[in-house]
């Protein structure tokens, strides 16, 4: 590890933090939400300073950065590591952290003692689970014990083998449900709703609909919000992006040239240079000079 520091804190950050109640403000007064993911530290770092709205730590962490091909295997213990490394860095955005799958769906009980973990132990102050009407009950019952929750439709990716990849909402029977599914997390309490991958004027109608912040991702620019995963974001995935996904920056190019220049200069003997090597003092140096080169037999 380099003895070179990440940027402390910012403590003096000019913007007030972000709260639930900061996201239905700008609802109100029409000025977009702007969220994006993040799972570690230095990352979150740039986030947050860069005045990101709502900073996720979502499951999507599981293909983003541990490999896994779907959001399935991603366990509570590897959500709690992340979240905690994010909090260290994030102190203006609103933190919001994914429930993994298999951990809000056996009971009302476990849920809430899931949920209140990523609260007391790891920081986050919200938690996104995923579903409509199905999830109604438990969202309440979550905001009943004071723990703010963030919901998602549209697509969920938890339900792949149930519903693909796929857009959501093509017929007006769809549509219905997931109009029904947003004001039912709306009434149950729910803070904000992510859309996930429906089409433009579906999220348009939604977000109509309620009087809570949509956000969207694959969802038109309707929504109150969009967020997109980080490294979609900056090309970090090595896979071809989803249609919704802007990329702002080649972070894959810019890597690997790095990495090969460096490998040039470690083979052509030019890294590291005598500025970026430790030096003894005089004295020490020409007493160590004036001394007999230890043999490698001697060692
Ligand atoms: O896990 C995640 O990153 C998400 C976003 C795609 C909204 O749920």
């Amino acid at each position: 590890m380099s003895l070179i520091q990440l940027p402390a804190r910012e403590e003096s950050t000019s913007a007030p933090k972000v709260t639930a109640q900061t996201l239905l403000d700008r609802k109100q007064a029409r000025q977009p939400i702007t969220a994006l993911t993040a799972y570690d530290y230095p990352t979150a770092l740039i986030v947050d300073q860069a005045g990101i709205d709502v900073v996720l730590v979502g499951d999507s962490l599981g293909m983003a950065i541990l490999g896994y091909d779907s959001t399935l295997p991603v366990t509570m213990d590897e959500m709690l590591h992340h979240t905690r490394a994010v909090r260290r860095a994030v102190r203006r955005a609103l933190l919001v952290a994914d429930m993994p799958f298999g951990s809000y769906h056996a009971s009302t009980e476990e849920a809430i003692g899931n949920a209140t973990r990523f609260i007391k132990e790891a920081g986050a102050e919200a938690v996104k689970i995923e579903g409509g009407r199905n999830r109604a009950a438990l969202v309440s019952a979550l905001t009943q014990a004071e723990i703010a929750v963030v919901g998602h439709i549209g697509l969920t990716p938890q339900s792949v083998h149930r519903m693909g990849y796929r857009v959501q909402g093509k017929s007006a029977a769809a549509i219905d449900d997931l109009i029904a599914d947003a004001l039912a997390l709306e009434s149950a309490g729910a803070i904000a709703i992510v859309l996930e991958c429906v089409a433009r004027e579906v999220g348009g109608q939604i977000t109509t609909a309620l009087a809570i912040p949509t956000i969207g991702i694959g969802a038109g620019a309707e929504c109150d919000g969009q967020i997109l995963v980080f490294h979609d974001l900056v090309n970090l995935t090595g896979t071809r992006p989803a249609k919704f996904v802007r990329r702002y920056a080649d972070a894959s190019a810019l890597f690997a040239e790095a990495i090969e220049h460096y490998a040039s200069d470690v083979r052509g003997g030019s890294f590291p240079a005598d500025a970026e090597s430790y030096h003894l003092p005089r004295e020490a140096s020409e007493e160590l000079l004036a001394r007999e080169p230890i043999k490698r037999s001697q060692r």
